[in-house]
Parts: structure tokens; sequence; C-alpha cells
């Protein structure tokens, strides 16, 4: 069945504690393979990509279980240097495992990363700095196969800013002999925080967050331990949530300092804020402005992420609003079913023109990605009567409790998954503690 129904039309009130942060966790998870031991990460999000990456390092040899929210990892053996595509092939960010794998084991060969569809999502920058770290690279057929001595230090300049290249750089450079220079890093939270977590581990980095990160190698690393953080993007979700009904919510734990930019919009847009003892209270009663122009960018800018929950939002607010995909050039695949619900939006390129409606009205509707996904309950929550959003499956990917979240905020929705729909939460459940 693998489907949310939402009876629509009411505000949003009350307060949600937003669930740790997926792309911090991802790349945390292949971290622990440079470790010959247990690592923990503490408040991991448990949902079906972080399963995915777990399922990856027990295919290495890695033992994994939980303790409640704690996911634990035991890389003492974790020495298999091959990866079949049955795993990598359902999540794009499992190609970082290369430089992790590189950086213990000096031998990968692992099937082509997949993940969701919403561009072309090359790999040529995550190659390119295994390369210049001294590895042989190679493609063939749906497999990437790299080797090499130990990996030695280097200058690189990434030509593009890339959030997943710069995390497989710092993997395969942190174990590697003499000092890496970073130059046109990505400058995303995603990237401190894994910093964060390999400093924990005994790595020396120096100008995480900036665009020129220094990593000098060391020759081994202790188990990890860290908070994951809140979720940025889940947290910006529920903000929009909260515009597109009119309501008023209370996030009790804020990713502090990394929603600027949209909080920003959301003032534009006629919505309120305020931080408060480390809480922020997010007023959307008032949100009635449409966006002229707006594009997604590379942090600090508009995330690209919470461009689909924004859309969302747009389709309330009647006038035109204008945003640009500057990101990944396939994030509008939602609108056919918003025009469907009502909206009017026209798609050209990467531009996007949205005419909102105060009468969305639920229909049949298919998540065909995550933040697409999320973003039509969003839609479904604003529109009068039942919406039912197939492709749950898509949104589980990223929300660990979008449906009883927001039930606690007091929309009416229920989920049903049937049957099991990753075959890893079969493996997950029978490994849980408490
Ligand atoms: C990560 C996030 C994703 C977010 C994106 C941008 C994770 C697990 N995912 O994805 O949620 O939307 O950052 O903030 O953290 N590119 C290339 N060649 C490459 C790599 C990327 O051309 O080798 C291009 C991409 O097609 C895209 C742009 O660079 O146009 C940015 O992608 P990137 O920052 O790498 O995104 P991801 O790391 O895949």
């Amino acid at each position: 069945m693998d489907e949310i129904r939402v009876t629509g039309g009411r505000a949003l009130r009350g307060s949600v504690v937003i669930q740790g942060s997926k792309n911090a966790a991802l790349p945390m998870m292949a971290a622990s393979l440079l470790h010959r031991g247990v690592s923990v990460l503490r408040g991991c999000p448990r949902i079906t990509d972080v399963y995915c990456m777990e399922a990856i390092l027990r295919e290495l040899g890695a033992k994994t279980w939980w303790n409640g929210k704690n996911l634990y990892l035991d890389c003492t053996k974790a020495d298999r240097t091959e990866l079949s595509e049955k795993n990598t092939e359902k999540m794009r960010s499992s190609v970082i495992i290369l430089g992790a794998m590189l950086g213990r084991s000096r031998k990968s060969s692992i099937g082509y990363p997949g993940g969701c569809v919403i561009g072309k999502r090359p790999v040529d920058l995550h190659l390119y700095v295994l390369r210049a770290l001294g590895a042989s690279v190679s493609e063939k057929g749906n497999r990437i196969q790299a080797s090499c001595g130990r990996l030695k230090g280097t200058c690189v300049r990434f030509p593009k800013r890339s959030v997943g290249a710069t995390e497989q750089a710092l993997l395969a450079s942190v174990l590697a002999k003499g000092t890496t220079v970073l130059y046109n890093c990505a400058c995303e939270p995603e990237i401190v925080w894994l910093c964060r977590y390999l400093k924990g581990m005994g790595a020396e980095i120096e100008g995480e967050g900036g665009d020129c990160i220094r990593i000098r190698g060391v020759e081994e690393l202790r188990g990890g331990d860290i908070m994951v953080p809140a979720d940025r993007i889940v947290a910006g979700t529920y903000l929009c949530a909260a515009a597109a009904t009119r309501g008023r919510i209370l996030i009790e734990n804020p990713p502090e300092g990394e929603l600027d930019s949209f909080l920003k919009l959301y003032r534009e847009m006629g919505g309120q804020y305020e931080g408060r003892s480390g809480k922020l209270i997010a007023d959307g009663r008032g949100v009635r402005f449409s966006v002229p122009f707006l594009e997604t960018d590379v942090y600090p800018g508009f995330p690209t992420d919470l461009q689909s929950p924004l859309l969302a939002v747009l389709a309330t607010i009647p006038g035109e609003s204008h945003i640009r995909e500057n990101i990944f050039e396939d994030r509008f695949r939602l609108a056919g079913d918003l025009n469907r619900m009502g909206a009017s939006v026209r798609v050209c390129g990467r531009d996007a023109w949205i005419r909102g409606t105060e009468s969305l009205r639920g229909c049949r509707v298919s998540a065909r990605e995550l933040r697409g996904g999320a973003a039509l309950v969003l839609a479904a929550l604003a529109a009068r009567g039942e919406t039912v959003i197939g492709g749950y499956s898509y949104i589980r990917r990223g929300y660990e409790h979008i449906c009883s979240d927001l039930s606690g905020l007091g929309a009416l929705i229920k989920e049903n998954t049937g049957t099991v729909l990753y075959e890893n939460i079969q493996i997950q459940e029978k490994n849980i503690i408490n």
C-alpha cells in the first residue's frame, strides 16, 4: 500500500522535536570505517537511507546494532573490499564509502551509486579527488574500482562545489601521508559536522565551514562518538508545513544558525519567527506574500532540498512566484501533482512560475523522490478534502516520523506502509536492543 492519507484544512499547532540529520549521519557512518573498533552515533535517525548505509557496512564485515536511537558500528573486521550493486544502487551517497575504503583497505570495488532521480548526479568530482590523492580509479560497466598504496596528501581545487565530493576528500585524506589542502570546498553544515566527528576520532583538520580545508594525515584514528545534529531540512519542512496551513509551531531543538536563508524568506512571505531559550517559534498565520524571485544555491544560500517544500507553500499563496533551481536540474517533478490539486505551476528548464490558490483540493498523487514527496504531504495538509500520497517509501528514506510528527501538530494523517519496503529493515528489527 505504501501510502499516506491526509485530510487537509487544519492549521498546525503545537511543538515538535526534530530527528537527527540524515545528511550528517551518512558520512559519519562511512567515517566509522576508518577505525578498527566500535563507534557510536547517538540520536541517529531510523530511516531507510541509514539502514542502507548500515547494510553496506555489514557487507564489508562490520557488526552493527541499535540501542534505542543510538547506532553502534563495530568495524573491527570490516576488511572486505567489494560491495555488490544491491545496496549501492539504492542510494547516491553510497559513493562516499570509496574514500573510507581506500583510507582503510587501499582497495575498493563498488556498484555504481543510485539515489533519488532529481538530475544527472554524476560522480566525476568524487573520482577526480581520489585520483589526485594517488588512487587509480576505473569505471567498468556498472562498477567503480579503485586501489592505491597509502594515499598521499596533495593540493586539490574542486572545479565546482560539491557536498559529497568534499566529504569524499575528507574521508580519503585523514589517514593519508602528509597534508592535503582542499580549495573550493562545500561549506554546508554537514561538512562541519563530519569534521567534528573525525576530529573526535583524532583527525587533524582546519578550515571546515570555509572554502579551504587543510587536513594533516595521521597514522590511525580512535572510535567516534557523537550526537547527530538536528536535521535542518526536516526542520525546514515542518516550518513549511506551518506556513502552508497558516499554523504556528514550536521547534524544540532547531538547528542553530543553519536555516538563516530559509527564515529570511519565511519573513518575506509574511511569516514570523522568534528564538526563545534555544527553541524556535514559527508563526505562519500571516503568510500571504508570493515570492517574486528565489534561486537555490550552495550554503549559505537557499537549500535545494527545501525548494520542493517551499513550492508547496507557494502553491497556497495567490499571486505569482518564480523559483530557479540551480543545483539539480530535475527537481520540479511534483509540479504536475500540484497542478492536479488546483495550483498552477509552469516549469521551463530550471525555472518554475507558481500561481497559488487558497483552495487546493485533495486528490491521489505520487511521491517520486524524497523531498518532492514530503512537499506533496504539505500541499495535502493545506488542501480541502482527502489526499492519498503514493510512494511513501521515498519519503521514508529521509523522514523518520513524518506522520506522527504532523499528527502531533494536529494534522489528520495516516500512514499505510503495507509490506516491508526495504529488506534491511527486516534485518534491523531483529537487531534492536530496546
Ligand atoms: C548532498 C545532499 C543532498 C543535497 C545536496 C546539495 C547528502 C546525502 N545529500 O548531495 O541532500 O541536495 O548535497 O546540497 O548529503 N556534481 C557533479 N559531479 C560530482 C558531484 C556532484 O557534477 O561528482 C554536481 C551535482 O550534479 C549537483 C552539484 O554538483 O549539480 C551539487 O551536488 P552535491 O553537492 O555533490 O550533492 P550531493 O553530495 O549528491
